[in-house]
């Protein structure tokens, strides 16, 4: 990008930042979720870290909040209410500690005052010889709101104190906010109870903030006179001793594993909670040293926020594409305006099925939340429809195939007596473009030919230059041309060849299945192979379509027949079976019934070391053993590789499922 191209896009995120900042600070009304805030904000913390030629009085290494509203007396903090700098992962912790040591010239020992960042909003309250002289909102950071008399009506907030070891005068700072079941009261009114807080507080009538059920909790001081506490811990005591409340999951913690494990944990607590938070606050806990670290132009070295993770957003639908998968499925897509879920943007979210968009009305250019979470595809939560335009239309659903131009159907399902929610292409085979590209994708894929070097993206690329149309095609590949494209080269085309050549080799099971046909997964093709013994036996069975003899084979019914009927009347598809037979080597695999894995079930996590996962499961099932693909009660052995999933190891556990290693595996193979 140009420099004026880079000036642009940073000028338009701090336009987009200042816009949001009075939506969320001034009107209490904010248009984007908190994690979308934090995003736009790192986004231009990382363009100004990048570029130093980027800066803008608005950027958010320069303001903090928005400035306050025309309703109060102005206050200027004697010491400016700043905010905290972001962590959202190990590496940042790792990074703030590394910070620290840089500043000090030194690796010191650290301990963390740990804290429960609750999401309200702060205020400060400044006692003289133990009479609450002034409360303040934060405003900008610099300049605040005189909100004494509104802070007053809050019963958290002593107006007086008793204890003899309070500080001649001090600035206690912390939270205002709502607890959630009191929130349940009045939403109507607000977006969340942050905005409740905020905007209960400033009430221009202190009679009116009084009547909402407003708390506080202390958790630092800007300045204090004769105070002699040593640690944060200790004013965390003492704030307790002089009157004040604060949290109860308050913790100290001595290095970043143990913040780490405990973030994880709270994070899956704070839903138990009575009130909303978005992360956990770490401060250095000796007093001294923070004074040393001081702070950067808007936060303090010595505390960072280390943030929850958020799984959904709210983003805009650009536009609805329909994908047709392998087997004529249209699958619409939402092409949204690109977002980042908990450190992965998103511009996709699948939306099922033509019935999934009827139930939710979902148009092109509605605002809708979107959930990504674990592996799942990202999906549509809701719609917004506050924010429909009003010009918006109803979104039809094609009923012609958008990419062959077939008719479309929905099956009507004689045992639910239901229409299926799906449509699909009528035409099963390569007669239609999208459908032959998916097929042959499945066709080299891991479970199916396992065609090493051959990725999705190149059939798409072989397929755009006409150098792949079937997948018999990959037999006969000219690989001069090849050579001459992008991105090959000598190397990589001779690998291809030899993968090529070695995936010749193949079970009549493995073919059977790699041909993609709707119904027929790797269970119904071993049936059919087991039956047919042979690739003779079977292509004359198609050929006669004497498809009613495979209801003799236990674990094949009607649906598994009327799928393959279907898919074999086609000339074109039955053709590309023959045509597979005179190049390949077809094998039938005899399925030994009576292994040493006989009645036992695996499963497999992380990476093996030395063979694919096909192998693996190729080596169970040779000799009797089947794979599963959850951990359950059902599951004897999980097998565990390299950079396994923890969750699924602690599951295993807890159902007392064996843990073992490949090599173990191969053991009871033998
Ligand atoms: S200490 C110099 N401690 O987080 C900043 N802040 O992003 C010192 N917050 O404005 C703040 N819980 O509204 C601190 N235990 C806690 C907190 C906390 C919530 C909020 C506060 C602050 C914001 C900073």
């Amino acid at each position: 990008m140009t420099k004026i191209g880079i000036n642009k896009k940073y000028k338009s995120k701090i336009k987009e930042f200042i816009k949001h900042n009075k939506f969320y600070y001034d009107k209490n009304k904010p248009l984007i979720t908190d994690s979308e805030y934090d995003i736009l904000k790192k986004e231009i913390l990382e363009l100004e870290k990048k570029y130093k030629f980027l800066t803008d009085k608005n950027s958010p290494n320069n303001s903090v909040g928005f400035k306050p509203s025309k309703s109060f007396a102005k206050y200027k903090h004697k010491l400016p209410m700043l905010s905290l700098s972001n962590a959202f992962n190990e590496e940042d912790l790792k990074n703030f500690e590394k910070k620290i040591f840089n500043y000090l010239n030194k690796i010191v020992k650290i301990n963390y005052s740990v804290e429960p960042k609750i999401d309200g909003i702060s205020a400060s309250l400044t006692y003289k010889n133990k009479i609450l002289e002034s409360g303040v909102s934060r405003g900008d950071g610099r300049i605040g709101e005189l909100i004494t008399e509104n802070l007053k009506t809050i019963k958290d907030i002593p107006h007086k104190i008793n204890s003899n070891n309070f500080p001649s005068e001090i600035e206690i700072r912390g939270e205002v906010f709502i607890k959630k079941k009191d929130f349940l009261k009045i939403k109507d009114n607000f977006a969340n109870p942050r905005n409740a807080a905020s905007g209960s507080l400033r009430q221009k009538n202190p009679k009116d903030t009084k009547k909402m059920p407003l708390n506080f909790i202390a958790y630092t001081f800007g300045y204090a006179h004769d105070y002699n506490g040593k640690y944060q811990s200790d004013f965390l005591n003492d704030l307790k001793k002089w009157g004040f409340k604060t949290n109860n999951d308050n913790k100290i913690f001595s290095n970043i594993d143990e913040l780490i494990k405990f973030h994880k944990k709270f994070e899956e607590k704070r839903f138990d909670l009575d009130y909303d938070l978005d992360g956990l606050v770490y401060k250095v806990n000796d007093l001294k040293l923070q004074e040393r670290l001081g702070f950067t132009s808007n936060s303090p070295r010595w505390a960072i926020a280390h943030k929850f993770s958020a799984d959904n957003a709210y983003t805009k639908i650009i536009n609805i594409e329909i994908q047709v998968g392998r087997t004529g499925a249209l699958t619409p897509v939402a092409k949204v305006e690109p977002v980042n879920i908990g450190g992965v943007v998103v511009s996709n979210a699948t939306l099922h099925n033509e019935d999934e968009i009827k139930r939710k009305d979902i148009r092109i250019g509605d605002v809708i939340k979107i959930e990504r979470a674990g592996d799942v595809i990202p999906h549509v939560i809701e719609v917004d429809k506050a924010k429909r335009d009003n010009n918006s239309k109803l979104y039809i659903f094609p009923n012609k195939c958008p990419s062959c131009g077939s008719n479309t159907l929905k099956e009507f399902n004689k045992l639910t007596k239901k229409y299926d929610a799906v449509r699909r292409c009528i035409n099963d085979g390569y007669g239609c473009e999208r459908i032959a590209i998916e097929k042959i994708k499945h066709f080299i894929s891991k479970e199916a030919l396992n065609i090493e070097g051959l990725g999705k993206k190149v059939i798409e690329k072989f397929w755009d230059l006409k150098i792949l149309e079937k997948p018999q095609d990959l037999f006969n590949l000219n690989y001069e041309k090849i050579k001459k494209l992008e991105g090959w080269g000598e190397i990589s085309v001779k690998n291809l060849e030899k993968s090529i050549d070695k995936s010749k080799k193949v079970s009549l099971y493995k073919l059977i299945y790699s041909l993609g046909i709707r119904h027929i997964g790797s269970e119904s093709a071993k049936l059919i192979a087991d039956y047919t013994q042979n690739i003779d036996t079977l292509i004359e069975i198609l050929r006669k379509k004497q498809f009613d003899k495979f209801l003799n084979v236990d674990g094949i019914g009607e649906t598994q027949i009327n799928s393959l009927n279907h898919y074999f009347s086609n000339k074109l598809n039955f053709n590309i079976l023959v045509e597979l037979k005179k190049i390949l080597i077809i094998e039938n695999e005899k399925l030994n019934k009576d292994g040493s894995l006989k009645n036992l079930t695996f499963m497999i996590t992380g990476k093996l070391n030395g063979i694919s996962r096909a192998e693996a499961k190729s080596l169970i099932e040779k000799n009797s053993g089947t794979t599963l693909s959850t951990v359950s009660k059902n599951l004897n052995y999980l097998i565990v590789g390299e950079k396994p999933t923890k969750r699924k190891i602690d599951k295993a556990k807890i159902l007392g499922v064996k843990i073992i290693s490949l090599h173990e595996l191969q053991k009871l193979s033998n």
